[in-house]
């Protein structure tokens, strides 16, 4: 009988097939591996083996895709949440969903810990390690790849040979990817000089916007309660939706992002992303706010959003803020209802047209025509009160000043 057992968030690259030998010996402990699938275009094949081979004594492999997409990244969407205004946080959003999945795996088989594979200088170790707190306070965080001994890529090779972990001989890719359907995060590599461009060979799912194609393709996405559900009139379910908005904005080079970023931890970095199908999503959601928010609501859902995001790139998914938070935004998507035309071009998004049965726009109030139904008149007498304040400000500005003059002008202070 094993000390411990630890369920280990596995992707089955060299770092977690490390983790999982390193864990079982160092705490002597029955080993559990938990992948999930987030839509990522890595192949899943092979990976049950992988882990046994590696030590593991029970794999699990789940698909979590449309969990993600409708509980996560959808609720993101029709929050407009873009972390420092760019990045519609496809990884940030991921953990929490991996975090929730790894807690039920480990209260499922009795598990008294739970391991990842993220580094010491990162995001995701504390949406990790936050989020496991807060579904299960008394589960144990294990986060090998702070403390181990291994200093290299080699070492750890090394270790593999010694202990007869497969590792596949592929060239190493010189970049670190974190790939699901919402978006990919780019790092490491040439990348981490801010003057040098992103080469080609970094992007996996969008064409260079300079060799797209010469003719501009239109797309029209249809919105129920802030949530997309159809494409150029057909509907879709969740999952092949963005798939096919991902493909879509792909080969028009849509959804390149280049970003100069805060981490949480106080590092400044730079990060390459590719989220074709959520720039588009984006961009088509807020035009369709535009007609069908009252105005107030608008600009405050703009400052909710912010806080919004921060809450969930921090790693704070699972909080009553959070909650709170998302309780107001669904609020203003009952009427979040329409549809959106657009043009994409060149790794550009323009919007050509937009409609809803609760469209705010009234010809009847906009029109320069004789259909004009609008009180002019009544203007006069708004701006009267409106302006009011400025021009009690401005009088007693000009009142005073004249004041003072009268003054220097009696102390001979003013020739
Ligand atoms: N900076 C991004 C975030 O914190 C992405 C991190 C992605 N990790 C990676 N291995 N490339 O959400």
């Amino acid at each position: 009988m094993k000390k411990n057992k630890i369920v280990v968030a596995y992707s089955g690259g060299l770092d977690t097939s490390v983790m999982v030998k390193w864990l079982k010996d160092n705490y002597d402990a029955e080993i559990i591996t938990f992948t999930g699938n987030l839509g990522q275009t890595k192949e899943l094949v092979g990976l049950e083996e992988k882990a046994i081979n590696s030590g593991a004594s029970k794999v699990y492999i789940e698909d979590l895709t449309k969990e993600f997409l409708e509980e996560y990244a959808f609720p993101a969407l029709r929050a407009g949440a873009m972390y420092e205004e760019a990045y519609p946080m496809a990884c940030s959003l991921g953990r929490p969903l991996l975090a929730k999945t790894l807690v039920e795996i480990a209260r499922k088989e009795g598990a008294n810990m739970v391991a990842h594979g993220c580094t010491g200088k990162g995001n995701d170790q504390v949406r990790f390690e936050v989020s496991v707190g807060a579904l299960a306070p008394d589960l144990k965080n294990l986060a090998p790849l702070r403390t181990w001994e291994f200093k290299s890529r080699e070492e750890e090779i090394e270790y593999c040979r010694k202990h007869n972990i497969p590792v596949t001989a592929s060239k190493e890719n010189p970049y670190s990817i974190d790939d699901n359907i919402w978006g990919t995060a780019i790092e490491c590599g040439v990348l981490e000089d801010p003057m040098v461009e992103p080469p080609a060979d970094a992007y996996l799912h969008t064409v260079a916007p300079e060799n797209a194609p010469d003719k501009f393709e239109e797309v029209s996405i249809l919105f129920e309660k802030g949530n997309p559900v159809a494409v150029n009139g057909k509907y879709f379910d969740s999952v092949s939706l963005v798939m096919l908005v991902n493909e879509i904005g792909g080969r028009h080079g849509i959804g390149r992002i280049d970003l100069i970023e805060n981490r949480l931890v106080g590092i400044k970095s730079r990060e390459v992303y590719e989220t074709p199908g959520a720039s588009i999503l984006h961009f088509a959601h807020k035009e369709l706010e535009r007609l069908t928010l009252e105005k107030s609501v608008a600009h405050y859902k703009n400052l909710v959003a912010q806080e919004y995001s921060n809450l969930i790139y921090n790693g704070l998914w699972f909080s009553p803020l959070r909650e709170a938070l998302q309780a107001f935004i669904d609020k203003t998507q009952e009427r979040v209802t329409g549809i959106v035309k657009l043009k994409l071009y060149k790794g550009t998004i323009r919007i050509t047209g937009r409609s809803s049965a609760y469209s705010l726009y009234d010809p009847a109030l906009a029109t320069y025509t004789a259909e004009d139904q609008f009180d002019h008149a009544a203007s006069e007498g708004f701006i009267k009160i409106y302006g009011l304040g400025l021009k009690t400000y401005s009088r007693v500005e000009e009142r005073v000043a004249a004041e003072n003059k009268k003054l220097r002008l009696a102390n001979g202070t003013l020739g």
